[in-house]
């Protein structure tokens, strides 16, 4: 496995690797929802390239940029023992040079949602992404369905801007209790953690809801607040979402399979909890 810092020799390493090649973006502090991209890339691509880069900008100025977690020689071991080629971690500068100021503007699908409690914060993810594209000129890109929000941003960048590769979606992975693993759970305190699956329980409860014949979504987003509002050490809910997956429009029925997605955010003290579950 080789590790690149430097955009020059990324090219170079690239140039002489096998296709198909598939790209996982991550900003590192790795766990068992990245591998399951790693390890789906392996499957259907002959290279594999991953990238490792905490993104400065798709963090708001009261976020945890700083604080995020950062462990460069345990994520490149896991990335080598799954059979990555080609490790992209450049820093700073160099994904950011100075003058740097083009930005990839994603629109209303970016202003909803996770946009409105982190403005900026889709202009940053499609930004980076783009360059990161740019940069690798994969076949196939992985993404995990527990970001369901900039799944959703990241098709529809590959579409409007014509980039021309295929975005493949990757299941949420889940601890046993059903919390959706997370670089941000190291946060959480030992009660805080015990009380988590809490989103989970109330993201299965909509689903539960739906399946047994539920089409009203002000009904599905209701039962999930009630349900979160069980929980005295989530301090507060940004959102309870019932949304089409692709426009993230918020939706007053939801009719038809795999069209629409339960979405929750809630606050444990100073760490903030997303995940999904698309109603099918
Ligand atoms: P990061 O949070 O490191 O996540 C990298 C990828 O792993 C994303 O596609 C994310 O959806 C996926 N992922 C995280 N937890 C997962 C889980 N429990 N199950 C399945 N997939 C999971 O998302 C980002 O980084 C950044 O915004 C990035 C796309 C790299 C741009 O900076």
């Amino acid at each position: 496995m080789r590790v690149v810092t430097s955009i020059p020799n990324l090219s170079t390493r690239l140039d002489s690797l096998p296709r198909p090649l598939g790209l996982v973006p991550t900003m590192g502090a790795l766990h068992d929802g990245h591998l399951a991209l790693v390890k789906r890339a392996r499957r259907e691509n002959q290279t594999v390239v991953a990238t490792i880069f905490v993104n400065p900008t798709q963090f708001g100025s009261q976020e945890d940029l700083s604080k995020y977690p950062r462990d460069r020689e345990r994520d490149l071991d896991m990335l080598r023992e799954h059979g990555v080629d080609v490790v992209f971690a450049p820093g700073a500068d160099e994904m950011y040079p100075p003058g740097f100021d083009t930005w990839v503007d994603v629109g209303v699908l970016g202003d909803r949602l996770e946009g409105v409690h982190r403005p900026g914060h889709f202009r940053g993810v499609a930004t980076v992404v783009a360059k990161l594209f740019s940069l690798v000129r994969p076949d196939r890109a992985y993404f995990g369905q527990k970001d369901g929000q900039q799944l959703a941003v990241i098709r529809r960048l590959v579409r409007d801007l014509n980039l021309g590769l295929e975005i493949v979606a990757v299941p949420t992975v889940r601890d046993p209790d059903g919390l959706a693993k997370s670089s941000r759970n190291a946060y959480l305190t030992s009660s805080q953690r015990q009380a988590a699956p809490v989103v989970y329980r109330a993201l299965c409860r909509a689903e539960s809801l739906w399946s047994s014949g539920v089409r009203d979504a002000e009904r599905l987003r209701a039962e999930m607040k009630a349900v979160l509002e069980t929980e005295p050490l989530v301090e507060s809910i940004d959102y309870t979402s019932v949304a089409d997956v692709e426009s993230m429009d918020e939706l007053d029925q939801v009719q038809l399979s795999g069209k629409a997605m339960v979405l929750v955010a809630v606050r444990f003290g100073s760490t903030r909890l997303i995940d999904n579950v698309i109603l099918e």
